[in-house]
């Protein structure tokens, strides 16, 4: 498995299916180009999903062109109460990216309880998909998943999948433990959206600029992560060719990876401790109440995440796209906003918090500097 893989939510024409007439010209040109790009740089796992629209279509009139045995293809099939819809499903994938079998099938988005009884139940979508790879269409079954972490944890404690897709890098430590467990399995884990919900990190400000120097926000956040031997691997969402350069340009470390990210890290943390104080930063999520548990569903845990990286490192911008897609993206970013407070006491919900005196005013704080009007999920564009 190549350290990095080439995500594919970002170069397709549509988030919905189209007649493959209506894909423009340049449309495709671009697609073949990038993962052309790809291949050559040794970046030979093409990571997919039914979901992303036209994304498998036209990953599937180029992946024919690439030496079948030399490339690594995932796809992704979200989790259903019926089983044989699963299957139909995934069939469609198939026909689409022109492949008699995947080498990785991830049960797409595992979010939630019940989708993962619904995986899990006798006759359920793991044993179709198990199915499948006797069949010889799939060699290995994952899931990716946006659930907190003691969800994730007992689809790992399952012992059902082989690998993981999840979030987690710099500004997002709360799923160490599901990847600590997943390593004890030996599964495969692979990082979600580093670079974009990982902080928008193509976009950096100033202060984490200067702090990442002599590498980039981007590189750093590749190296930190990959520092770590049980992660496997990086999704790149490449929307052109060009994408790969800076990413591979961090590589040029990789011999020398932790001497390289530990000054930078040493750096960012001092930084954020100054900002908010030591006690904050090794301890904000203590102690915190799942967002079922909160007056309104308001998603506390996620918001101090936000806040915390927003306020000591100047992420606005990303703390804003991440901030007002609460409410509006269902169980992929689950919770609402601090508006559905709506001034409810919080003093009994916080009691396991070493901050219980502090948070209100900083959900208020968090609110001020990131509410914007409502955003939408990728897929909704
Ligand atoms: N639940 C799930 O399973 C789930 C959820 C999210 C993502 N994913 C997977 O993870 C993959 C990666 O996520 P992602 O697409 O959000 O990837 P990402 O690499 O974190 O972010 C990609 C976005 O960053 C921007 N960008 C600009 N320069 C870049 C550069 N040099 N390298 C990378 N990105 C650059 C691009 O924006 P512009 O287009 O504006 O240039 C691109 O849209 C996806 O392709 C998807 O397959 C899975």
């Amino acid at each position: 498995m190549p350290v990095l893989s080439c995500g594919g939510m970002r170069y397709q024409f549509k988030w919905q299916d189209v007649d493959p007439k209506d894909v423009p010209h340049e449309g495709r040109k671009n697609l073949e180009a990038t993962i052309q790009r790809a291949f050559e740089l040794g970046i030979n796992h093409f990571e997919t999903a039914r979901g992303y629209g036209s994304s498998e279509m036209q990953l599937g009139w180029v992946l024919p062109n690439l030496p079948r045995q030399k490339i690594i293809v995932q796809t992704k099939v979200a989790p259903c109460a019926d089983p044989e819809n699963f299957v139909r499903t995934f069939n469609r994938s198939m026909s689409y990216l022109r492949l008699d079998h995947v080498d990785l099938l991830a049960l797409h988005g595992i979010n939630n309880r019940q989708f993962l009884r619904d995986s899990l139940k006798k006759n359920g979508c793991v044993a179709a998909a198990r199915k499948l790879q006797k069949d010889g269409r799939i060699r290995f079954l994952g899931f990716s998943t946006h659930a907190t972490t003691d969800i994730i944890l007992d689809a790992i404690g399952s012992g059902e999948f082989d690998y993981v897709n999840l979030h987690w890098y710099f500004v997002n430590d709360l799923n160490w433990p599901a990847i600590q467990a997943a390593h004890a399995r030996d599964m495969g884990v692979f990082i979600i959206s580093p670079n974009d919900k990982g902080g928008k990190l193509y976009e950096p400000p100033r202060k984490l600029v200067e702090l990442c120097r002599p590498l980039t926000p981007m590189q750093f956040n590749d190296l930190y992560c990959l520092a770590r031997p049980e992660v496997h691997t990086l999704s790149c969402g490449a929307a052109r060719p060009g994408d790969f350069d800076e990413h591979v340009r961090a590589l040029d470390h990789y011999d020398r990876i932790t001497e390289t990210v530990a000054p930078i890290e040493r750096r960012l943390r001092d930084e954020m401790s100054r900002a908010l104080g030591q006690d904050w930063c090794a301890r904000w999520f203590e102690g915190l109440p799942h967002y079922v548990d909160v007056p309104g569903q308001v998603n506390i845990s996620e918001i101090l995440r936000l806040w915390t990286y927003a306020k000591s490192l100047d992420l606005i911008a990303w703390g804003k796209m991440r901030y007002n897609l609460l409410g509006q993206a269902d169980h992929w970013f689950p919770g609402e906003n601090v508006a559905k407070l709506n001034g409810a006491d919080l003093r009994a919900t916080l009691a396991r918090s070493p901050f219980a005196e502090r948070i209100p005013a900083i959900l208020r704080e968090a609110h001020e500097m990131l509410f914007e009007a409502p955003a939408k999920r990728l897929s909704q564009s």
